[in-house]
């Protein structure tokens, strides 16, 4: 029976990886049975009820791992609720031309599928961990680096999505 939730995601440096788990965690916590996985290992949608879908933003996109599983998976997607989520070091600035950049990372996923809520946050860098392509583009980009998560804002927004995707 489809009864659980699917937060599905992508992640580079592991710091999506670790919102995407925050986000599982404070719906459990509600009382909801939920598993937390990477997208790229999700092949059977049969036991979901609802799914959260969420990658960091690269270059103003989303990773492909998160974009290909929608494409994929969109036309049982779009028979579910969903909601997407991204993650990026520019959200925190709290500008609005920043929050617009971000949220068009998902354009094109939500050509495919409508979400009933997005979430963005702001993400997490490590420097020291990058891949030199990586350590690249963050010199020539100038962004804030470290990490600027905000767990409140994220386990809020968990408890706000949990009614628009829910229950059964
Ligand atoms: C090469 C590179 C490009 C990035 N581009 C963006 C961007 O366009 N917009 C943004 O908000 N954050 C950008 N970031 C920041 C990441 O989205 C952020 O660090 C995120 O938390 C990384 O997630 P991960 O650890 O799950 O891979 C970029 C980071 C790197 C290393």
């Amino acid at each position: 029976m489809a009864d659980k939730i699917l937060v599905a995601y992508a992640s580079r440096y592991g710091s999506t990886a670790e919102v995407a788990e925050a986000i599982g965690d404070e719906l459990r916590k509600a009382g909801d049975e939920v598993d937390v996985r990477p997208a790229n290992e999700v092949s059977d949608l049969s036991p979901y009820r609802a799914a959260i879908i969420g990658s960091p933003i690269y270059m103003g996109k989303w990773l492909p791992e998160s974009q290909v599983f929608i494409e994929r998976y969109q036309q049982l997607l779009r028979s579910i609720p969903v909601a997407f989520f991204a993650v990026g070091l520019t959200v925190e600035e709290g500008n609005p031309e920043f929050l617009k950049k971000a949220e068009a990372s998902m354009d094109q996923v939500r050509m495919l599928v409508k979400p009933v809520d997005i979430g963005l946050f702001s993400g997490g860098l490590d420097t020291g961990r990058l891949s030199f392509a990586d350590r690249t583009i963050i010199k020539l980009i100038r962004t804030k680096t470290g990490d600027l998560r905000n767990w409140e804002a994220i386990r809020a927004w968990a408890r706000a999505v949990r009614p628009m995707i829910g229950p059964a």
